[in-house]
């Protein structure tokens, strides 16, 4: 059932170049434009959206925080993330021009539901995003676009991330097709790349062993801190409940710019901290600024490990450990970026000796508020 995999996380990790594939079948035609006929929302409707608003909790809720940069770079409208269990009960502001975006793998999480069902009382339309056919989440909301990652079996969700990615992707470019923003071209060309992403996914995989070395070399610390700017951001989140949920150790992830703003009285001789650094290219700003954040850390004695893209080499003289990937778009890093810190996570886990695929605590699917 584990496919030779030990653990039915390691297995999900790998499957994730072919997820990824999964959710983008059949939804880019031979001419490079989106086919989403299947979200069975008009796009009149669609072009009338004046707000977008997304719902969901845990890693789905990161997926939504970069959804949220995508959708407002390429479409520009507004659009705000809000943890599905926070929502409803600060009466947000809602009518038939807001899109509601639900995202959950399982279907089945109470407090995404709750804010679902309060949404369309409201009038809002509601799109779900979700890995399991049938599910409540999806019969309940006017429109679902399936992640089709197949079952997600682990506890801490891997695979289904990415595709929550890749859907939210499509949703944001399609969007963008729909209104006709002004950023045509670049929503064309990052639908192909966004289309040969697997191979990207795939070429992350093959260079693990050393950040299973590393995170084997960290086994017995007891904080490890991650940060980020921009999508990284979320990234970095991302990669803190990991770590908490698998390692059982304190993790925080922090946006990089607010280190000063308290976080760097964390940092001591030797702590870890994890840097995800956006793409040298287009954004140079924010790389000029994480890289001074990275020496900031660094001359306080941290231990970096720097996720850069390969060719970086600008952070190579700050960087304890480098964690290379592939160039990317920037709102795209994410999908791979998020990969050695799922490596990473499971592997300090099993270093740790603790239980990978059913951490202490945790159900996978969690149907009460
Ligand atoms: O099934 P859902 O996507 O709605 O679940 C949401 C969270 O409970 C889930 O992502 C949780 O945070 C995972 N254990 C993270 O690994």
């Amino acid at each position: 059932e584990k496919g030779g995999y030990d653990y039915f996380m390691l297995k999900e990790i790998a499957e994730q170049p072919k997820a990824v594939a999964d959710t983008l079948l059949g939804r880019i035609d031979a001419a490079g434009s989106l086919l989403l006929d299947e979200v069975r929302i008009p796009a009149s409707v669609l072009r009338e959206v004046d707000k977008v608003v997304i719902v969901a909790c845990g890693t789905a809720f990161h997926a939504g925080m970069i959804a949220k940069y995508a959708i407002e770079h390429w479409t520009r409208i507004p659009c705000e993330t809000e943890l599905a269990s926070e929502f409803r009960y600060r009466d947000p502001i809602l009518d038939p021009r807001t899109l509601v975006i639900a995202i959950s793998q399982s279907g089945e999480t109470m407090d995404t539901l709750m804010a679902l069902r309060h949404a369309r009382e409201q009038g809002a339309k509601v799109l779900a995003i979700c890995n399991t056919n049938g599910s409540t989440i999806p019969r309940e909301s006017d429109a679902v676009l399936y992640t089709h990652a197949g079952p997600e079996v682990a506890v801490a969700s891997t695979k289904a991330f990415l595709t929550q990615l890749v859907a939210c992707y499509l949703v944001a470019l399609y969007l963008g097709q729909v209104r006709g923003t002004k950023w045509g071209d670049e929503i064309h060309s990052v639908i192909r790349e966004l289309s040969e992403i697997g191979t990207q996914v795939e070429q992350v995989l093959e260079t693990m062993e050393p950040v299973r070395e590393l995170a084997r070399s960290l086994a017995d610390k007891n904080t490890v801190l991650f940060l980020g700017r921009h999508v990284g951001y979320p990234v970095a989140l991302e990669g803190a409940l990991k770590l908490k949920e698998l390692a059982y150790m304190h993790a925080e992830g922090f946006a990089a710019g607010e280190l000063k703003h308290g976080p760097i009285a964390l940092i001591e001789d030797d702590v870890p901290v994890v840097i995800v650094v956006p793409s040298p290219r287009g954004r140079s700003v924010l790389h000029d600024k994480i890289v001074s954040n990275i020496q900031e850390i660094r001359a306080r004695g941290a231990r970096t490990i720097v996720i850069a893209e390969r060719g970086d080499e600008v952070v190579i003289p700050y960087a304890d450990h480098l964690i290379e990937i592939p160039a990317t778009p920037t709102l795209l890093q994410p999908l791979v970026a998020t990969v050695p810190l799922q490596v990473f996570a499971c592997e300090l886990a099993t270093a740790r000796g603790n239980e990978v695929d059913q951490p202490r605590n945790l159900a996978k699917s969690v149907t009460v508020e």
